[in-house]
Order: C-alpha cells, then structure tokens, then sequence
C-alpha cells in the first residue's frame, strides 16, 4: 500500500511555505552573483544528458526542505514499492510495471508471486521475429506482395507514444511507411486509407481493452475496406494483427489470436509504448534500436532507484515543478523541445502526465485542498517563440519551462543548428535575466531615440526576468538517449503524485464523457428531437439534427 500522508501537514512543508516567504523576492540573477558554484551544484550529468536545474528559483535551503518533503512523503518506499510489483494502483488493483518491460537485470521482477520476465521476454522475441518478416518482405499480403505500408489504429496510450517515438527516431527509419490512425472522426482513417494500397498494407489494431469506442470503429471501417478491395476473409490473417491484453476481444474481431501480440493489465496506457504497443516503431525503426530504446530507459530506471535524490533527476525535476505547482501558485509547464523531431514530446506528455496526475482526490478518498497535476504544453522551439513565447515573457503568469536541445543534429546543414542553439540558450537567459529600465533606456538612446519617445516606450520593453527554467542539453537523439528522456519523465510524473497523495495511475475522469456518449448515440440514430437532456444538450442535439443530412 502507498503511504498516505498529507503533504502539507508535513514539517518541511511548514518550513517551505515560510522559506518561500524569503526566497519569493529574490532574483535570479542575484542569486548566481551570490553563489558562484551554482550552476555546478544545481546541474546533474547523467550519461549523455546534461541536466541544468539551476535557473529555478531556489537556493540550497529551498534544495534542502523540497528533499525534505520528498522524505517525510515516503517517496522512497514508494519507488520500492512500484518497482517490486505492489498493488499501487489500489483503484484497479494493479501493480505498475511499465519499467518491467525495459528492464534489463537477471532478477525476476514477480506480480503475485510470478515472475513476469520470461513471458516480457517472449512478446519481445515474437516482435521480433514479425518485425523482421515484415521489414525484408518475407511476410506477404493476400497477393503475394510485401508489405509497403503500416496503420496503427489506436488511441491515447496506443497511439501518443508510438506517434512521438516514430517521429522522434526519423532519422532510424527503414522504408516501411507508418500511418497512425487515433481519431473516430472519419476523416483520419479517410485520408490514411487514400494513401495506402490493400495489397500491401499492414494495420496494428493497438487497444489494451480491444472496446475502445474510437478504435474499435476505425478497425471495423479498416477491415471493410479490406474486403471491398476484393480480399475474402482468409486475407484478414495476412493484414490485421492485434497489440492487446484481451485475446477474448481480439478472436472475437476475427483476428487469429495468433497474430495477437500480448500485453498485461500491469501495463498502464500512457506507459506502454515499451510494450506489444510499441510494434510500430519496431516496424518503423527495427528491433535493435528499440530495443536500445529500451536499454536508455532501463538506464534511467537504475538512475531513478538508485541515486540519491539530491542528484536523482526524476525527483529534483518533479520538486522544482512542485516548487512552482504549490508555493507560486503556477497552473500550468511548458516543454519546449529545440529539436523539430520532438514535435509530439510535449504533446505525449500532455496524456502522460496530466491523466496521471489530474486528480482532485487524494489516497484516502477525499477531496485535496491544494493543487495537484499540471497542465502541461508546449511546441517545438523556435517557432513557439513565434507564437507564445510573449506570454512567458511579459505576460502575468509564472510558467516553468523545460527546455530540450541536442548538442549534435542528425541534419547538419550549414548553420542552422547553431541558429537554432543559439535561440535555445538565449531565450533560457532572457527568461532568467529579462532586461531592466537601465538597459532599455541605453539601447533607446543609441538607437537615436528621443528623450519624450524614450520615455513614452521605455514601461513596455523592460522584461523583469526571474522566469525559471530547466535545461537538458542532450549530446544526441538516439533510440538510447531518447528512451532515457522518456522514462526520467515517467518518474517525475509518478513522484509528485506519491507527494500529492493521489493516485497516478487509474483515469476514472475519462469516463463519464465515454458513459454520456454512450447514452447519446442511440438518440442521434433516430430523427425525433430529444429532451432527455438540461436545455442546451437537448438544443445542440436537436440544431444537429436539423442541420444533418439524413
Ligand atoms: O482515454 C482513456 C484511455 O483509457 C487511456 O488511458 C488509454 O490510453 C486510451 O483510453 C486507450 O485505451 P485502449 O488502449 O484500451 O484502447
């Protein structure tokens, strides 16, 4: 069982909220005049990832106290716990085990009793084995062609990550061509299937439940297709396999349990693209760089047990955003990847974090008087600078922002990665520095302003700075460094919610939506207007139904 503490009837809570008190004021830029071993005592290294924490608003003692609250919260026993299997998600008693997946010891890792290695071991040899079938044409469709194209028809958890490592490890890709299909809106599978030929095309049928609404009615709408190209029954064998947990659905589909790749009810969805869910990007990028995916996240789960935690990165990453979540009262954490294949990082994330800790429910049942989760966004630099970057700048929020560069591109062409380190390092500084009144008068000056303009303009080009950031400057994106990045991400989510004191790893708040549309959708197929609903329900209804074209 998960310890059940209050984080904020904790001593150093109590210590932190009067500490805030004195450090609230400060600024950054006084606090680096004032320590001059700041940047290498708030800095850690971790393989080939350089973590830079020490433009955040904290100093040792702030350090101190948050690894405080980290202890008296337990979040050591919890780590143990997680990792030797326990029951932690007490809402579906389940153990939580995305990190047995990756893992790389020769101990058995047990879920009541049972050493789970040897059946992980076994989904990974039957990937791939497929994959390489696949991949060299060996395997071949209903008519003797290879397989040119791969649709992966999932949602959330069997679509966010997959999508994100895809487009992550582009520059690992063989020729197969990966489509994914997440969305029930018809157009998404319409547009796929305008691209790919049924000869030749491979759909992964990705869904830890196999009942998922929007998978299950892009799958049916896939296997149609299948057979209104002219394909009899017996092609769906060659052209449909199953990422799953529930072999029951699965037959029931029509697809040959023996084209099921397995997973287990231990795996939560917004962790499993180290499962049979990742069979996309085996397919998309061969077995041995996911399996070095893998290997960079076993790294960073012997990283996170096994270091203390004042250089633990999951742990520091997940105080400094509890830093900001609950003593400056900021809502929301940018992450901001400095690399064009990172485009869904913080999309992933989005799910990864905010369904895991977007609970108003604390372990004992009751309902929280602080803040939990964040909201997480983000878009690639620099074109978020384009955009919102303003915002973070000048506007009246605090928003914390992870920033993610590698040092080396995997396009060098001309100057552009430097063009584009150079935005990476300058907007982390401005955001620390800003630029006072001083500055700005001097530079209006020698650009020939008057004094009467100077005056007029100098309010709104000062930057008070003192925006907090943290930095991963990455030597390079590889399926290993990537996989580490991924699962110091991971940890960081489950640590703040061990503090918070909620449960990180059940979604009961995407239910009721599922439950409502359930009830809807027998009222939408017939004409009669509705009033089973409150006044805009039933008026939203009854305007659609006017509009629709029967
Ligand atoms: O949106 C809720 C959710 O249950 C996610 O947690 C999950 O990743 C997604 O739906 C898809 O579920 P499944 O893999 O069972 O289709």
């Amino acid at each position: 069982m998960l310890p059940r503490i209050d984080f904020t009837k904790t001593a150093a809570y109590k210590y932190l909220s009067n500490h805030y008190i004195d450090i609230a004021p400060k600024h950054l830029r006084d606090l680096f005049r004032e320590d001059p071993d700041r940047f290498e005592k708030f800095s850690v290294t971790f393989g080939d990832i350089f973590f830079d924490y020490s433009k955040n608003r904290i100093d040792d003692t702030t350090k101190a106290l948050l690894l405080q609250l980290a202890r008296e919260c337990k979040v050591e026993d919890a780590i143990r716990a997680m990792f030797a299997g326990e029951a932690i998600n007490e809402t579906e008693n389940r153990a939580v085990l995305h990190t047995a997946l990756r893992n790389q010891g020769s101990e058995p890792v047990l879920v009541n009793g049972q050493d789970v290695m040897p059946e992980i071991r076994a989904v990974l040899d039957k990937m791939h084995d497929f994959s390489e079938k696949i991949i060299n044409g060996d395997w071949k469709g209903h008519t003797g062609k290879a397989i040119t194209d791969v649709v992966n028809i999932g949602i959330g958890g069997s679509d966010l990550g997959p999508v994100m490592v895809t487009e992550a490890l582009r520059p690992y890709k063989n020729h197969l061509n990966i489509h994914f299909v997440s969305n029930v809106d018809g157009t998404h599978i319409a547009e796929t299937l305008k691209r790919v030929d049924p000869e030749s095309t491979l759909f992964l049928i990705a869904s830890k439940t196999f009942t998922t609404q929007e998978t299950m009615a892009n799958a049916h709408t896939a296997r149609q297709w299948l057979l209104d190209s002219g394909a009899d029954h017996s092609a769906i064998a060659k052209h449909f396999v199953a990422l799953s947990t529930n072999g029951k659905a699965v037959a029931d589909f029509g697809i040959d349990t023996q084209n099921m790749f397995e997973f287990w009810d231990w795996v939560g969805g917004r962790y499993s693209l180290w499962s049979a869910i990742g069979l996309s990007i085996v397919l998309s990028i061969g077995y041995d760089n996911f399996s070095q995916l893998l290997q960079g996240a076993y790294a960073s789960d012997e990283h996170f047990r096994n270091t203390p935690f004042e250089d633990n990165i999951p742990v520091l990453m997940a105080l400094m955003g509890l830093w900001y979540n609950n003593f400056f009262d900021a809502e929301t954490q940018a992450i901001l990847p400095y690399d064009q294949y990172l485009h869904r990082f913080a999309a992933y994330f989005q799910q990864g974090d905010m369904e895991s800790n977007g609970k108003y429910v604390d372990r004992n049942g009751n309902p929280v008087d602080y803040q939990t989760g964040p909201i997480i966004w983000g878009e690639p630099g620099t074109n978020g600078q384009h955009a919102f970057y303003q915002l973070i700048h000048q506007g009246t929020k605090l928003i914390p922002c992870d920033f993610i560069a590698p040092a080396q591109t995997h396009n060098p062409l001309g100057e552009h990665h430097t063009l584009l380190l150079s935005n990476f390092f300058a907007q982390t500084e401005a955001l620390m520095n800003g630029k006072d009144g001083a500055e700005v008068v001097a530079e209006l000056r020698a650009s020939g302003k008057s004094d009467a303009e100077i005056e007029r303009l100098k309010t709104f080009k000062v930057f008070e700075g003192n925006r907090p950031s943290n930095s991963f400057l990455i030597k390079k994106i590889t399926p290993y460094t990537l996989g580490s990045l991924i699962a110091l991400y991971e940890h960081k989510i489950f640590v703040q919610g061990i503090i918070w004191n909620i449960f990180s790893f059940d979604q009961w708040g995407v239910e009721l939506g599922k439950q409502l549309a359930g009830k809807i959708l027998p009222e939408l197929r017939h004409g009669e207007s509705v009033d089973s609903h409150d006044a805009s329900t039933n008026g939203l209804i009854n305007q659609y139904k006017q509009w629709r074209v029967n």
